[in-house]
Formats: C-alpha cells, structure tokens, sequence
C-alpha cells in the first residue's frame, strides 16, 4: 500500500499529568530538550510519511500552529484539526477522515517515543496488499495498556487495560491502517469510560483477519504520566550524549 499520509493525536485533558498540564498542552511539555510533540512528528516524517494531521483540542490549540508553523521546518505538510471534548482516541482519528481521502494512513499518539523510530515497521506495512499493523512491546506493567492475547505467537484479542493481563505485551501507539478504518469506527460505541477506543477498531481488523503485528526494537514509552515523562527525558539525553560521543577506538 502506498503511505505517505499520517495523523499524530495530541488532545484529551492530560489529567495525569496535572498541574503541568492546567494552562497548557501535554504535549507541548518538554521531553528532555524540545517539546514532546517534536518526537511523533520527526519518527513519521523519517519514515517517509510526509503529509501530517495533527489532531488536538482545548484551549492551547493555537499555540501548536505557533510552534510547528506549516511543518517546513519538519519537512513535512501540516493540517490541524480540532477535537471538542475527550471522545477518545478513535473518535479524535475519525476527524482525519477528509484528510485521507481513501489513503492508508499512519497513526502516532503525541505521548509515544520510541528509541529507533517507525522506519521499519512502516516499510512491512507498505507491503501488506490491505488491513492494519500493530507494534507490540513486552512491558512490566500491561494492565496500564492495550494488552494483546496471543496463541503460538499469534494474535487473537486484544483488551483494554485488563486488570488480568493475558500477555506481558503492550499494544504502542502507533497503528497502520488502510482506508477501512473509518467505517470500523463508525461502528464502534463509547466504552464504559465513553471513550471510543483504539482496542475497538483494531479488533474488528483483527476479527476479519486483517491485523498484523511487528515488536518494537529498542525502548518505547508514553510519556503521559510522571514516571514516563522523567523516563523518556532520561532515554532521550542518553540518546543524544551517546550521538554526540566519538566511537570508541578500534570501532
Ligand atoms: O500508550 C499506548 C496506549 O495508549 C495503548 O496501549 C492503549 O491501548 C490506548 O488506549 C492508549 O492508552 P492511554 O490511556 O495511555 O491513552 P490516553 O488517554 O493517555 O491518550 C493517549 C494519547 O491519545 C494522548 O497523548 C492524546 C491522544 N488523545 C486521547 C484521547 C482520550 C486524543 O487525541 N484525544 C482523546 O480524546
């Protein structure tokens, strides 16, 4: 499938993370040295995903158009649209449906980070003839999650934050989708937190047998609580010191 179009989520309430997070967006905090909304956008567009929604809500909505601009400086093409209220994260996506215009399309949470980006992953994607495509990460704590039931290897449910986890995995925030996504969250129903959720919509690909998954390589997390966020500004500077280090002798 062709893919060069993507929607990075960056509303909801951030309520995790209060009081950060009383005059200004989530995702506009810092993660180690520039604002976390920077992470989603640089992975996709260094996974050749050039054309960006960005979906966000609230009262600081004006302030993404301040930062990021058109998204040149990215090297990408930026669109915005505006969430009202919290629906959840399928019902912020369903506002992407006129940006796609019937193309496949890749998804990013605004919190997600992930040490080698989405490169890869988006490569096994494009060569799938249709459905979806998940990124699985094993994680200490999965009732927090998406977590993936799995049969020989194989996926065959996924639940949303169970209190008894039937894996050690988390489902990330990052999904592939063809140009079916719309109507299968068109046929989801808010959960009982009523939120229209991500679990829904990958469990009707799943359901028609359309759902692939990849493991994430190297770290991932979300930067949406306290720990997360001090986690990922730690991974980051590593990152960068271990970039700016010269190669060890002999390398
Ligand atoms: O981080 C991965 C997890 O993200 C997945 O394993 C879960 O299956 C998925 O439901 C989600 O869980 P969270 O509880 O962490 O989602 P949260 O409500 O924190 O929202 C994550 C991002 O989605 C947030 O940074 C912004 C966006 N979002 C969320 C909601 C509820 C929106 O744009 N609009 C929304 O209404």
């Amino acid at each position: 499938m062709k893919l060069n179009k993507g929607v990075v989520l960056a509303g909801g309430l951030g309520t995790r993370l209060l009081p950060l997070t009383k005059i200004t967006n989530k995702h506009l905090l810092p993660v180690y040295d520039r604002p976390m909304i920077y992470y989603p956008l640089q992975m996709l567009v260094e996974a050749g995903v050039t054309e960006i929604l960005l979906v966000t809500g609230g009262n600081n909505a004006g302030d993404f158009l301040r930062l990021l601009e058109n998204g040149e400086a990215f090297g990408c093409s930026l669109h915005y649209a505006y969430q009202r209220g919290e629906g959840g994260i399928a019902a912020a996506l369903r506002l992407a449906r006129e940006f796609a215009t019937g193309e496949a399309l890749a998804v990013v949470l605004g919190d997600n980070l992930f040490e080698h980006g989405i490169r890869a992953t988006a490569e096994q994607f494009r060569a799938q003839a249709r459905g979806a495509r998940v990124l699985l990460k094993e994680v200490p704590d999965p009732q927090r999650f998406g977590v993936p039931a799995l049969e020989g290897g194989r996926l065959v449910r996924i639940e949303e934050k169970p209190q008894r986890p039937a894996s050690r995995y988390a489902i990330t925030g990052c999904y592939f989708y063809d140009n079916s996504v719309f109507e299968k969250i068109d046929r989801c129903r808010p959960s009982a937190r009523n939120e229209l959720e991500i679990t829904d919509v990958n469990n009707l690909y799943l359901e028609e047998g359309g759902l692939e998954a990849s493991e994430v390589n190297g770290w991932w997390g979300d930067a949406g609580t306290f720990a997360g966020l001090r986690r990922l500004g730690n991974l980051i500077a590593e990152q960068q010191a271990a970039r700016r280090a010269p190669a060890p002798a002999g390398a």
